[in-house]
């Protein structure tokens, strides 16, 4: 990693936004990665605003990966105020924001980020099933989403986690410390 990008992400560790559960989030969204055993998981909260379902506000929590945790902290913070659409429609460099572009070993980083919220904002899409839709029957421009459902060749795979463990029943982490 460059030093320009370690001196970047060692900021947004600095003072890393939305750390936590969220009371009272609307949806909850969590991802792993089955190569790093890296987790993340987002929880969003919606409101109105001018006739509109916006993001209010959405927290994260991660475990261990400093990249993860800074593009959450910047990711969670570029989307508020937007639809879930508006959310889902970031590219993965967008979400990692002010990182500037990060290095093929950190981009899984912010992939995890962008599965975190994408499973939050849109449990039911084709990319946030385990068992993904052929590659044939999506959309043929390469897109972000096809980073999570694609298999890669010595690269990483994100892992959806059921959706039964979203909600009440917590996993561990949630249980200790209460
Ligand atoms: Fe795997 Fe960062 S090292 S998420």
């Amino acid at each position: 990693m460059n030093q320009d990008l370690e001196k970047r992400i060692r900021e947004a560790m600095a003072n890393p936004q939305n750390i936590g559960e969220l009371a009272g989030a609307d949806s909850v969204g969590m991802v792993g990665n089955s190569e790093c055993g890296e987790m993340l998981r987002m929880w969003v909260k919606f409101k109105e605003e001018n006739g509109k379902k916006v993001i209010d506000r959405a927290t994260f929590q991660s475990f261990g990966c400093e990249t993860a945790i800074a593009v959450a902290s910047l990711a969670t913070e570029l989307i508020r105020g937007k639809t879930a659409e508006e959310a889902l429609a970031l590219k993965t460099e967008e979400l990692a924001g002010e990182l500037g572009p990060l290095p093929p070993m950190k981009i899984h980083c912010a992939q995890l980020v962008e599965g975190a919220l994408r499973s939050a904002l849109d449990p039911q899409s084709e990319a946030t099933k385990p068992a993904a839709a052929p590659l044939s029957a999506q959309p043929s421009a390469p897109n972000l989403l096809d980073n999570f459902t694609k298999p890669k060749e010595g690269g990483v795979r994100l892992v959806f986690l059921d959706e039964k463990t979203k909600g009440g029943s917590q996993p561990e982490a949630d249980s200790k410390g209460s």
